[in-house]
């Protein structure tokens, strides 16, 4: 299974990808990583020999044209918008993607996102859960449909909330399940085990 991995920051989790993909008993292959900006996670695929494109959003009138660019880009690193065609996985990527993109590739288009969804949608999940005060949270991988982290949900995991921990501790735990949370479903996809329903 060809996959195109997005990023905008540090990578962490592509980096995890990167490195389960390089056992050739791995069922996908990172074919590219693409990103919205300079990412520093870029480098994690560069050091892989892996393509890297930036695609930038201020670069295009509008968020449409943007999403087309990028749709064209992944499609050129081999993965496609039919059945068996590949996968696009968002980890970490801060921006929201139009829908004439998800419609080209929903449901092979996953996010990892660091919350238990529908808990704390958007771009402060870490922060929001802490804030409700909660006792815990945890990670979901869910198909990226039109709405903002409102796909169906492929696999969720818990994390503890400890008394007093701050935003990025928390997100720092919540990345030590994430990452092989994330390794584990693209597995599955790749090999059918999930199916990913049109
Ligand atoms: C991940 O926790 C992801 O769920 C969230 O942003 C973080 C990206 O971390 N959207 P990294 O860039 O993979 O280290």
């Amino acid at each position: 299974l060809n996959v195109c991995v997005l990023i905008s920051g540090s990578g962490s989790n592509l980096k995890a990808l990167l490195d389960a993909a390089a056992d050739p008993a791995y069922p996908a292959r990172i074919v590219a990583v693409g990103s919205d900006t300079e990412a520093p996670g870029l480098a994690h695929a560069t050091a892989a020999g892996v393509p890297t494109f930036i695609v930038r959003p201020q670069d295009y009138d509008d968020r449409e044209e943007w999403g087309q660019v990028l749709a064209a880009a992944i499609q050129e690193h081999g993965v496609g918008t039919g059945p068996d065609s590949g996968l696009v996985v968002s980890a970490g990527l801060m921006r929201i993607l139009p829908a004439g993109f998800v419609h080209e590739f929903s449901p092979r288009l996953i996010n990892t996102h660091p919350a238990l969804l529908p808990l704390h949608p958007g771009a402060h999940a870490v922060r929001d859960a802490l804030a409700a005060g909660a006792t815990e949270t945890g990670v979901t991988v869910h198909v990226i449909d039109e709405g903002v982290d409102t796909g169906p949900v492929l696999r969720q995991a818990r994390v503890e909330i400890r008394p007093g921990e701050g935003e990025n501790e928390l997100h720092e735990r919540i990345k030590q399940v994430e990452r092989p949370l994330l390794v584990d479903t693209v597995r599955a996809i790749a090999t059918g085990e999930l199916q990913l329903s049109d």
